[in-house]
């Protein structure tokens, strides 16, 4: 389970105990929403440099916040908008290195720089995103997408 000794200052590692810690907490028997609002508690914990970390959930035609870490944010991104609304249209991972060049970005905190939104995929559906937001450009690399598409998997497979 999660002690905060666990978060070191190398992100190789920390992306790695996510990941572990992350299976833990999924093991546990629970509602979605708890462990949701888990999973946004871990990924702030364990990643440097995030201003926001939350999920939006999937409804027919938009996306709603979910549990989230950070400032208050937007509540209905509509599909197709923002960086959200298109990693949820197309259900592909989005790296945005600057916010300022995705035409459409959608500003909930200003101090956001780059961002990465990865989708939950049920059976092809995307079903819910995970967004993160960064007040450094160029915040993610390849290995965070492969940490959070990991985590992604994880989570549909335990909660949905
Ligand atoms: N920037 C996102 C909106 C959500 S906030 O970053 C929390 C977007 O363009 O979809």
């Amino acid at each position: 389970m999660f002690d905060r000794q666990l978060v070191t200052d190398d992100r190789t590692l920390n992306r790695k105990r996510l990941l572990e810690t992350a299976e833990a907490y999924l093991q546990l028997k629970q509602e979605r929403l708890s462990a949701l609002a888990n999973m946004t508690a871990l990924i702030d914990a364990f990643f440097d440099d995030v201003n926001w970390v939350g999920v939006y959930l999937r409804r027919a035609d938009a996306l709603v916040l979910g549990p989230f870490q950070g400032f208050p944010a937007c509540t209905d991104i509509p599909l197709g908008k923002g960086v959200c609304g298109t990693s949820a249209r197309e259900g592909k991972t989005l790296v945005v290195d600057d916010v300022e060049t995705f035409e459409g970005h959608i500003v909930c905190d200003r101090v956001s720089k780059s961002e990465i939104v990865v989708p939950l995929l049920k059976d092809g559906r995307v079903v819910a995103v995970l967004d993160l937001d960064s007040p450094v450009a160029g915040r993610f690399d390849e290995d965070d997408r492969k940490a959070l598409e990991a985590l992604a998997g994880m989570m549909v497979d335990k909660l949905w």
